[in-house]
């Protein structure tokens, strides 16, 4: 992570002292690097070079603007699930031809407003789906790909894997074929597009091609059955290495893409969310207290897991550093790692080494740029904490923290409470 590294004694964000920016904008707070994503970006479409590859953001890893901005300022599409992901992605400059919709329960105010604004692709998830589009089309022809549901094990975190039979994701691929005939039949709909996505934090390449094979073998049989397909999506799901993970380079899953799609002539869509952002981004967050219990050592930190549930949720990993390089020869010892947060699943990590803290010393969580700030609430009525974006040695605050009273404020009292 070389965006994220110690200079003069300090943990940097490219030129910036992350101390400086947490004494300008308060702990906790995420901080992302525009040199990450641009790194990161351009690996991903070099390894697609010479391919008519369209790389569609995923949205959902992290929708802040700004950082969709960046990346649609080196030409990314979206891949969104709401309206709201729509929203943003359309507010940050992305065009709508450039936009694709997935995701097993879209509404149809969510369909119609998609349909609306002219996005390139809608990937449907089931046949009452299809029948909403085939009603909301009005006159339209709307080019839809279908996603399939190929029944391969991704061997990832099962919370996170969406790609067996048993998870809600996709249409059977055993009966994609009479979907496609299906949709054909509804006037306003054009399938021409097959999807897939098998799960996220993918460090095998194996089940993904095992998955993208049969996709492109089903492409051969639609095309024998009339059908025109003019692209595959991929899906997103390519892991990153939060600690000891080693996961295919771009160039190792561009090659594994390319075998095992073939020569089918199709444009490949696909929609990296924490490939291109998770290394991108880290939270900053201050100790408040520590304390040594009877067995452990505990060092209590102004984030919790309102801020970055995934430790709480998937028991994921992330590298925990001081922001204040240790002098050299300092004992660390470990510790428990946990924010104020009235459970004990408030636990970032157990037994870290670490050197001893000065009380309001700043630690960094690395890897937070995927699915952190998105899947943030205000449980314990916490704030929304600040995200900041670097970009050399300028650093710009992209979400700030809202006040309680704007917190207080979206609740309000039933008009027979008013009196008292
Ligand atoms: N496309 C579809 C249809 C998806 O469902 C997802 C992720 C992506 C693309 C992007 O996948 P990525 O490249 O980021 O792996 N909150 C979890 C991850 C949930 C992923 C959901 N779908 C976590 O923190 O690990």
């Amino acid at each position: 992570m070389a965006e994220f590294d110690y200079r003069g004694g300090m943990l940097h964000a490219e030129d910036v002292s992350l101390a400086d920016i947490a004494a300008a904008v308060g702990t906790p707070f995420y901080c992302y690097s525009s040199a990450a994503l641009t790194r990161r970006f351009a690996a991903f479409t070099d390894a697609f070079g010479g391919q008519d590859a369209m790389v569609c953001y995923s949205v959902k890893a992290n929708s802040n603007l700004a950082v969709i901005r960046t990346l649609a300022g080196l030409g990314s599409g979206a891949d969104v699930v709401s309206e709201g992901e729509l929203r943003r992605a359309l507010a940050a400059g992305i065009p709508p031809e450039k936009i694709v919709f997935s995701g097993v329960g879209k509404t149809r105010d969510e369909l119609a407003y998609a349909i609306a604004q002219g996005i390139y692709r809608i990937n449907v998830e089931s046949e009452p789906e299809l029948d909403a589009i085939g009603y909301l089309a009005g006159g339209r022809t709307v080019e839809i790909g279908i996603r399939v549901n190929p029944d391969v094990d991704a061997k990832t975190h099962e919370k996170i894997s969406t790609g067996r039979a048993e998870n809600k994701f996709g249409i059977d691929i055993g009966r994609a074929r009479e979907i496609f005939a299906k949709a054909r039949a509804i006037p306003g709909i054009r399938p021409v597009s097959v999807a897939v996505h098998i799960g996220s934090q993918l460090t095998d390449l194996a089940p993904m091609r095992t998955a993208f094979t049969n996709v492109a073998d089903l492409v051969r049989e639609l095309r024998a059955d009339d059908n025109t397909i003019d692209s595959i999506d991929l899906g997103g799901g390519l892991g990153i290495r939060y600690d000891g993970e080693n996961p295919p380079s771009a160039e190792a899953y561009a090659n594994m893409v390319l075998e095992a799609t073939g020569n089918l002539g199709c444009r490949l869509i696909f929609e990296p969310g924490r490939s291109l952002v998770g290394n991108s981004g880290i939270l900053v967050t201050r100790v408040i207290y520590e304390k040594f219990g009877l067995s452990h050592r505990f060092v209590i930190v102004d984030a919790a897991m309102n801020d970055l549930i995934r430790p709480a949720l998937y028991e994921a990993y992330h590298r925990i550093v001081p922001v204040a390089q240790p002098e050299p020869g300092v004992e660390s010892s470990p510790a428990d790692i946990v924010g104020p947060i009235c459970e004990t699943g408030d636990t970032f990590a157990r037994g870290r080494d670490l050197p001893p803290l000065a009380q309001d010393g700043l630690l960094a969580f690395m890897s937070a740029g995927a699915y952190g700030a998105v899947m943030s609430s205000t449980y314990n009525t916490r704030l929304l904490i600040p995200e900041v974006l670097v970009n050399g040695d300028s650093f710009a605050i992209v979400r700030r923290r809202p006040s309680y009273d704007e917190l207080l404020k979206l609740d309000s009292l039933a008009d027979w409470q008013q009196s008292v």
